[in-house]
């Protein structure tokens, strides 16, 4: 890991009820710790748990984001659909865009660059995702699929102070399977080298997602490119969020 801030982002996806508010009281202890000071911990819940999570987090240095986004920034005909600003105006200072699981019910390269958009014009911080599937990885297509995809989300975005780069190989994603340490590190060092290349910035955050849990992590923290972890399953339940904090800043 670097020595700089290291990034934990708990991604809900489809879970938690109002009884799980309170779950997250430990970890709120734990921030409020001086030797986390450098643990940066972002809570993404399900859009009905927003709020709950905001005022739960007030007062603490812990961050709340939505999981998506629709590109459209004013309110409109668009059932079921949650805008950046009305994220924003709940008190969420982030939202995850462009996740494998909502790329494959439609989500496209072009609807995550509008996405982006409009949750920047709304001074959200972006958790942009994007990650090869299994078959693109078998032929040898990865340096490909990512180049397109952080390119095509980020067309005509000149400012990218406020996005996080998450990458998140699909075929990893709630499988158990992580990549091998140094193939991520190179993989990690790749995303930094795109981004220095077409963004022209040096310090770009470039977290990982997939499987991370309180096991891998003792591994998955010794590559020094990765800023820090989207973390799914694992996140769920307060004892393994902790744990993977711990072991990493220990
Ligand atoms: P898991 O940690 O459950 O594999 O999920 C990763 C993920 O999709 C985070 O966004």
């Amino acid at each position: 890991m670097t020595n700089n801030k290291t990034y934990f982002v708990a991604n809900w996806k489809m879970h938690g009820s109002l009884n799980s508010v309170n779950s997250i009281k430990n970890v709120i202890k734990l921030s409020k710790k001086s030797k986390y000071k450098n643990a940066k911990i972002v809570y993404c819940p399900p859009y009905t748990l927003i709020s709950h999570f905001v005022e739960k987090t007030k007062k603490t240095k812990i961050d709340i984001g939505a999981q998506n986004c629709h590109f459209k920034k004013k309110f409109g005909s668009f059932t079921g659909s949650v805008n950046a600003n009305m994220i924003k105006n709940i008190g969420s200072k982030f939202v995850i865009i462009g996740h494998s699981e909502i790329r494959s019910i439609g989500d496209t390269n072009k609807s995550i660059n509008l996405k982006i958009k409009s949750a920047l014009k709304a001074n959200l911080k972006v958790i942009f995702c994007f990650g090869e599937t299994l078959k693109e990885k078998r032929s040898k297509k990865t340096n490909k699929v990512l180049n397109y995809q952080i390119k095509n989300g980020l067309t005509k975005i000149g400012n990218i102070k406020n996005i996080f780069f998450a990458y998140e190989p699909v075929w990893s994603i709630g499988t158990g399977i992580i990549p091998k340490i140094n193939e991520l590190d190179k993989q990690v060092r790749k995303i930094k080298q795109i981004i220095r290349k077409n963004y022209k910035v040096n310090n770009a955050k470039v977290l990982y997602g997939g499987s991370v849990n309180s096991q891998n992590i003792v591994t998955l923290k010794k590559i020094s490119s990765i800023n820090g972890f989207l973390i799914g399953g694992a996140s769920l339940n307060s004892k393994n969020f902790i744990d993977i904090i711990k072991k990493t800043i220990n």
